[in-house]
Parts: structure tokens; C-alpha cells; sequence
């Protein structure tokens, strides 16, 4: 196993601790040792490990059947879901993941445009596929392949690069290119290079720029899906993208991946239109039980407390670096946060890229030592959830500011 890993995002030196169990917010590894976790399965298990509903919910549905190859009530039940929550929803497909979802949208925008142009964001991370592996985020930028080799240039000859939160930037990309453009495809707030939300009226202007210049825009909610609200950034920031792409907490632990948007735009898609996706497990049942179980519990009302804990996450972080008097950025919205070390003012990729990525990994380190694990790399997000409760928060705090003292002496 290359790294001794089935995915790059888990690799850390001098090898990972190998996991043996997890409940609630607690792992626990294969030496006893235990952990609060803040990777959270790298953002989906907002409910913690093994929720008892959501293993219930599995439980019953493996005996039912695993997998039918044929459709089921539960799809509709998540599509009627997605559709009511999610603003720019109304015709669902539902894949496997996230990667899965964002190819399907691009040949959908591609399709019903006849362009092929893609604007993506410097750090955005929208998987692993040959389209939007150009300056991607998340464990492209950490293990140094931003730009993966093995990407024909034929594809990446199309795809438009700018930088998160500039907007002269995509003005004059799209007065210059415009007419070759299929879509614009971002997460809504940058979650692959550590949380970086947007500026006052960034999201406006781009909603703005896409339409003067008919450009699909794709939100890529893959983290911010169901986390920031039920109806993901764009119900919470209230700007609402022609397409959406979802994952993560809509399968409640198990894959999924989701693209929905305007019922003319996705009556493209095959049987019905000419763009072809197919998936033997796509809308798999057990997948669909563990998330609608998820969404279940979420729709009772528990994101209010789950911004409580992300605000006083980053309030006591931020004491923290004021009371220590280092140089370190905490950021984040809702249930997602990160501190980033070594500069003051996280906007874009490159200023990210400029944090002091050695000392982050000797934070990660130290906090383990701790009993906490967050994810191995400065550019990803820390996410809480409803299973952490306030003397975790408190140990976590407590371990920060150990942890702190130790690198930065
Ligand atoms: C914003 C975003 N889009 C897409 C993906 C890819 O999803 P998956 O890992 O399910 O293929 C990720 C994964 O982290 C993501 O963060």
C-alpha cells in the first residue's frame, strides 16, 4: 500500500495511528491508546461515531438487503430531502462520492453548454479526478501534488485557475474568456486548504459575474452540505449556485455523493438526456439509511449548538494566541475551524500555503500526545460534532494550550 494508506489525507510521519474503534467523539487506536477527534472521518460524522440511530438505521437495512440494482423508496425519501432543504435543488442524482459528483456536474455543465472551460479556485479541492486536479487542495497540497502528474495537458488545458476571494480576478477571466466557459466550480467557503471563508460580497459578485456572462456556477458543498445549515452555505450565506454538489454528511458515514440542480439543466442526464453517469451502488441502500437517519436527527435542531461549539472553539483559540503573543490565524464558521500558524491574515491559497507547515505537524503531534487527534495537515478543517461535549471542548482547550507552549518555545 503506497504510504501504507488507501488515502493520501491519512499519511503522516513517521506512520499514522492505525484505529481500532470510535464512539461518539472518541477514537481509540490500535495500541489503546484514546483520542478526541476533531477529523471527524474528514467532516461526515457530524453526529459522532456510531450515533445509535445511524447504527440502527444500517443495522435494519443490512438485513433488508445491501444493494438491489434497482431503485428504492429510500432514494426518493433523499431527493424529497435535498429538494426541500437545499435551495438550488430540485432534480437529484445520487453517486458515490463527492468525486463521483463534481465529474458528473462538470460533463453536465459541459454538455448542456457545448464549452468545456472549468474555472476552479487555487486550493479548492473537488476530488480526485483529472478535471479539477489542477492546484487542488486537501492532500494534493500537502503531499506536494497540487498539479498531478498523469493529467493529459488536452484536460488541463481547459481548466482556468483564480484565486479564492478576488473578484477582479474572475471579472477579467470572464470578460476575456467567457464564451468558453461551461462553469465555475467552488466550494462556497474554501474548506481544503483550512477553512477560508469569504469577504463581505465575494459570493455576490461571483453570483453576479456567472449570470452576466452564462456560466453555470457549481457550489461544491461536499463539507459545507447539511454542516453549515440543512441547506448547506448557500441557505446560510443566501446566495444560490445554478448547481450543487453534496457528500459527506448526506451519507452519514457511508459514501454518497450528490449533484442537483434546475429540473431542465438535470433532465440532461442519462436515461432521460444524452450526458451518461451510471454507478452499480449509486443510492445504494445503506448508505441512504445511515444518511437519512443523519438528517433525521439534524432537522430536530441541533446546528445552533453546534455553532455554539465551533464559537467557543475559536474564542478560547483566540485568547490563546493573544495570551501566548504568537503569530497565528483562527478561522473557521460554524462547526469548522483551524489556526492557522505563522500569519495573521488567511484570505487565499497562497497565504495559507505561507503558514508554518513544519510547526503545525509538530502541533499535531503534541496534541496527540494529549489525547487529541485532528487532522494531519495544516490545510485541512478541524470539524466538531454533536457528540462533543463541553469537557471535551475544555481537554481540547487545555491540550492547545500545552501543546502551544511546547513547539513555540
Ligand atoms: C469540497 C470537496 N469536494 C469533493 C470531495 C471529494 O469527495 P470524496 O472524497 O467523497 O470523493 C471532497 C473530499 O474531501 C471535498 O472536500
Amino acid at each position: 500500500m503506497p504510504g501504507g494508506v488507501s488515502s493520501p489525507v491519512r499519511a503522516y510521519a513517521p506512520y499514522p495511528a492505525f484505529i481500532a474503534s470510535a464512539q461518539g467523539c472518541h477514537l481509540t487506536d490500535v495500541d489503546g491508546n484514546g483520542y478526541i477527534d476533531y477529523c471527524m472521518g474528514f467532516g461526515p460524522l457530524i453526529l459522532g461515531h456510531a450515533h445509535p440511530e445511524v447504527v440502527e438505521a444500517v443495522r435494519q437495512q443490512a438485513g433488508q438487503g445491501m444493494l438491489y440494482g434497482a431503485p428504492t423508496e429510500q432514494e426518493v425519501m433523499m431527493a424529497e430531502r435535498i429538494v426541500r432543504h437545499v435551495p438550488s435543488a430540485e432534480m437529484v442524482r445520487l453517486v458515490n462520492t463527492g468525486t463521483e459528483a463534481t465529474m458528473h456536474a462538470i460533463r453536465l455543465a459541459r454538455g448542456h453548454t457545448g464549452r468545456d472551460g472549468i474555472v476552479k479556485m487555487a486550493g479548492g479541492f473537488h476530488g480526485a479526478h483529472d478535471s479539477v486536479l489542477v492546484k487542488a487542495g486537501s492532500g494534493a497540497t500537502t503531499h506536494s501534488a497540487p498539479d498531478s502528474l498523469g493529467v493529459p495537458r488536452s484536460v488541463t488545458e481547459h481548466i482556468h485557475i483564480v484565486p479564492y476571494n478576488d473578484l477582479d480576478a474572475m471579472t477579467s477571466l470572464l470578460e476575456s474568456k467567457g464564451d468558453e466557459l461551461a462553469a465555475v466550480i467552488m466550494e462556497p467557503v474554501l474548506g481544503n486548504v483550512g477553512p477560508i471563508p469569504p469577504r463581505n460580497g465575494y459570493l455576490e459578485g461571483i453570483r453576479r459575474l456567472t449570470r452576466q456572462h452564462d456560466v453555470l456556477l457549481i457550489f461544491d458543498e461536499v463539507i459545507t452540505g447539511f454542516r453549515l445549515s440543512m441547506g448547506g452555505a448557500q441557505s446560510r450565506l443566501g446566495i444560490v449556485p445554478d448547481m450543487t454538489v453534496l457528500g459527506k454528511v448526506a451519507g452519514g458515514g457511508l459514501p454518497i455523493g450528490v449533484f442537483c440542480g434546475p429540473k431542465d439543466l438535470m433532465e440532461q442526464v442519462s436515461p432521460v438526456g444524452k450526458v451518461y453517469q451510471a454507478g452499480t451502488f449509486s443510492g445504494n441502500p445503506m448508505s441512504l439509511a445511515a444518511g437519512l437517519a443523519t438528517l433525521d436527527v439534524l432537522e430536530r435542531g441541533d446546528h445552533a449548538t453546534l455553532e455554539a461549539k465551533g464559537d467557543a472553539m475559536r474564542a478560547g483559540l483566540e485568547d490563546m494566541v493573544q495570551d501566548l503573543g504568537i503569530v497565528a490565524k483562527v478561522q473557521g464558521i460554524g462547526s469548522m475551524y483551524q489556526l492557522f500558524l505563522g500569519r495573521d491574515l488567511v484570505e487565499n491559497y497562497d497565504q495559507a500555503r505561507g503558514c508554518d507547515v513544519a510547526r503545525f505537524m509538530r502541533l499535531f503531534h503534541a496534541m496527540a500526545k494529549r489525547g487529541v487527534h485532528l487532522p494531519p495537515s495544516q490545510f485541512e478543517t478541524n470539524f466538531l460534532s454533536t457528540a462533543h461535549g463541553e469537557e471535551d471542548i475544555e481537554h481540547t482547550l487545555d491540550a492547545y494550550a500545552s501543546a502551544l507552549r511546547e513547539v513555540f518555545v
